[in-house]
């Protein structure tokens, strides 16, 4: 089973994929996960995305198909996977169907969670993570223990550092004018479902679920 989450900025991708990876057993792939530990690593890599990523812009399609090609061909990754962040243009959807491909013949489900802007604002804004382990906490409805160090790892919890409002509007630039095509041209494959991001963590699940378990496309 191979799932891609699309979705504005917020719009919960990251939130699911987790879901789906501890229900399924298949690995999650954020881009955006991986790209951040290069720049806490301050690899030659991360120094080369750091100022992309805070200006809210997409990093270069070459870098991304590259980073995906290694990053699917791991063990992990046999069963399936859910990319979450990836693919965010044309060339990159091109790049991942010649991909998938090459590897065991799976279905493809692309599901496209849909919230509007001021709540991906409200939500961004509120957002904070852990810098050591990524754990997500919300101040609207999980918000950090007083000491503001990670339940899981005890590791300082932050604000990401592209989660400031001004960038967040520029993020969804980015998605309007790159991202957004990628519904039509998987809607044109037959291979879009459609989810409501506006209800609940639990009811968007749910809701992800029977797409997941449908046999539709
Ligand atoms: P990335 O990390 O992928 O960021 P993003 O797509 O902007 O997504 P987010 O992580 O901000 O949000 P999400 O949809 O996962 O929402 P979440 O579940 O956290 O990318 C960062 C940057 O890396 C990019 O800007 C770009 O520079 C670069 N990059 C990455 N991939 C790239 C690629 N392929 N090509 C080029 N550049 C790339 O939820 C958000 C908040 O809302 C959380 O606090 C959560 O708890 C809360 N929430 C979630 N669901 C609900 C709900 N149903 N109700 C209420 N609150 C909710």
């Amino acid at each position: 089973m191979y799932i891609i989450l699309l979705g504005a900025p917020g719009a919960g991708k990251g939130t699911q994929a987790k879901r789906i990876m501890e229900q399924y057993r298949i690995p999650q792939i954020s881009t955006g996960d991986i790209l951040r530990a290069e720049v806490q690593a301050q690899t030659e890599l991360g120094k080369l995305v750091k100022s992309i990523m805070d200006q809210g812009k997409l990093v270069s399609d070459d870098i991304m198909i590259k980073i995906i090609e290694k990053r699917i061909q791991q063990p992990d990754c046999q069963n399936g996977f859910i990319l979450d962040g990836f693919p965010r243009t044309i060339p990159q959807a091109e790049a991942l169907e010649a991909l998938i491909q090459k590897l065991n013949s799976g279905k493809l489900k692309v599901i496209e969670i849909s919230v509007p802007d001021d709540e991906i604002i409200k939500r961004i804004s509120n957002r904070r993570v852990c810098r050591n382990c990524g754990k997500d906490y919300n101040l609207l409805f999980n918000p950090p223990p007083p000491d503001n160090k990670c339940e899981v790892c005890g590791g300082e919890i932050i604000q990401r550092s592209d989660d400031a409002e001004e960038t967040v509007r520029k993020r969804l630039t980015e998605y309007r004018n790159k991202t957004a095509a990628l519904v039509e041209y998987y809607e044109k494959k037959n291979r879009l479902y459609r989810v409501n991001g506006m209800q609940s963590i639990d009811r968007v699940f749910e809701d992800i679920q029977k797409i997941l378990e449908s046999n539709g496309h």
